[in-house]
């Protein structure tokens, strides 16, 4: 059985349009059942519509809090019925309530390796502490902010003169596969969350 899929993106979109592809592809057996955003302007959404992929925007610029916004998306991820929801470049934190009703069905990629470098401009930490590997992580969704158990890492080497801009560039290329491979693995049933680790059958 094809599994449904989801994702939430805030902004570009390109690790959206990376996975489209691979479902287009033929390389993961899923249907993209929806692209949920926060952001009207996301380019994602126009990706979406190419790819005919429903799109619901939750503006979060139109709720008074944080929980009313949250209560708003909580309803719209029920509402699409997705086994996986993929959090790609969406630049919010979720919070627990949603974390609590999709347990092990969140997944987020970040643009570094993990546990290093949390939070906003993970590639500028990068750049700024001098370390000659960065890279990327598809990990789990837990209360933490991006501590969920890990399942994918990629690694990139940060080359001398790198800024963040160039490494974020690299990086990503790296994401472009990472991710589509994850969700890949977690189609088949292969992924398998034992304490903090995650087995790969
Ligand atoms: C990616 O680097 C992702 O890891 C980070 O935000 C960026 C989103 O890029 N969370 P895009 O919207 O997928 O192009």
């Amino acid at each position: 059985m094809k599994k449904r899929i989801a994702v939430l993106a805030s902004g570009r979109g390109s690790n959206f349009q990376a996975v489209i592809e691979a479902i287009q592809g033929g390389k993961i057996p899923a249907t993209c059942v929806g692209l949920i955003t926060d952001n009207p302007d996301a380019y994602a959404i126009e990706r979406a519509s190419k790819a005919k992929v429903p799109v619901i925007v939750i503006d979060y610029s139109l709720f008074s809090s944080r929980d009313l916004y949250e209560h708003a998306l909580l309803s719209a991820m029920r509402q699409v019925r997705a086994d996986l929801f993929v959090l790609a470049g969406y630049m919010r934190i979720i919070g627990p309530p949603i974390v609590s009703s999709f347990p092990g069905k969140i997944i987020n990629i970040h643009p570094a390796l993990l546990p290093c470098f949390t939070g906003l401009h993970a590639q500028r930490q990068a750049v700024r502490h001098g370390v000659k590997v960065s890279g990327c992580t598809v990990h789990f969704v837990d209360d933490s902010l991006d501590g969920g158990p890990i399942i994918l890492q990629r690694c990139v080497r940060v080359q001398e003169g790198d800024d963040e801009d160039s490494l974020a560039e690299r990086i990503l290329e790296h994401e472009h596969v990472c991710l589509p491979e994850v969700i890949k693995l977690f189609c088949e049933d292969r992924l398998e969350i034992v304490g903090r680790t995650v087995r790969i059958r």
